[in-house]
């Protein structure tokens, strides 16, 4: 049975956009381990637009749940991580420009840097993951860079207009999904998914969901732990 992983960041874009000191992620963290969450996930960016370094020093103090931290592979961000020993660290792309991480991070164009990082973070003892598109290629790099998990690029699937865009898409998942199982990998998935969308890989074999922007759109409306409930419920299957 997947888990559910609940990106907070869109919390903090909201207090961004004010720069003041609410709504709190840190809050919205806890409120979203009480509507069941398995896991918590923030993106530290480099240019801090939405989670602060506050936020996950925060984070790693209060969530008793797994904490996952997406990252990219800026070494001063690198340096944070170690310091800060998520449970596992995402590697995603990071462009200034992006509304939010447009696509995955390409590991065969920057493999020797990666395969740097990942080795300073195990021996930190965090399981590190990737977060990179349903390619056959991009999932076996992942391997041979001893990833242990790999995060798949959900948003092609969840943008695919028609019935034929769609299920080419989740076949491309499905695919790459049982690539990256038979390659060792843990595989997670995530990106654009939503109440409406998340039913068909709900029912593949994904090991972990991380979701964000569907979760806190529908909490301005239900509160954040009913938001979380009724994912989980879709998402995993398990009812609170
Ligand atoms: N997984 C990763 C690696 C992401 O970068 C994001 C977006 O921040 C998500 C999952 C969540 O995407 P969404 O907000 O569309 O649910």
């Amino acid at each position: 049975m997947a888990k559910l992983g609940v990106n907070i960041d869109h919390v903090a874009t909201v207090r961004q956009a004010r720069q003041t000191i609410e709504p709190d992620p840190v809050w919205a963290a806890a409120e979203a381990q009480l509507g069941g969450a398995d896991g918590i996930t923030f993106h530290l960016r480099e240019d801090r637009r939405h989670i602060n370094d506050r936020d996950a020093e925060l984070l790693k103090q209060t969530v008793t749940c797994k904490l996952n931290m997406e990252m990219s592979i800026a070494p001063g961000i690198v340096r944070i991580a170690e310091r800060l020993v998520p449970n596992q660290c995402t590697l995603v792309p990071e462009r200034r420009q992006e509304l939010t991480t447009e696509g995955g991070l390409n590991v065969i164009r920057f493999k020797r840097p990666i395969a740097a990082v990942v080795k300073r973070l195990h021996r930190k003892g965090i399981e590190v993951s990737a977060f990179i598109e349903p390619i056959a290629e991009q999932v076996k790099m992942c391997a041979d860079l001893d990833f242990d998990a790999i995060e798949l690029w959900t948003g092609g699937y969840a943008h695919a207009r028609g019935v034929r865009a769609r299920s080419r898409s989740l076949r491309q998942l499905e695919k790459a999904l049982d690539l990256g199982w038979e390659s060792g990998l843990v595989v997670h998935g995530g990106h654009g998914l939503t109440y409406d969308n998340i039913g068909p890989v709900a029912e593949m074999e994904f090991e972990e969901f991380n979701i964000g922007h569907s979760i806190v759109a529908r909490a301005i409306f239900v509160g954040m732990r009913e938001a979380v409930r009724q994912m989980k419920v879709l998402a995993t299957g398990v009812f609170q």
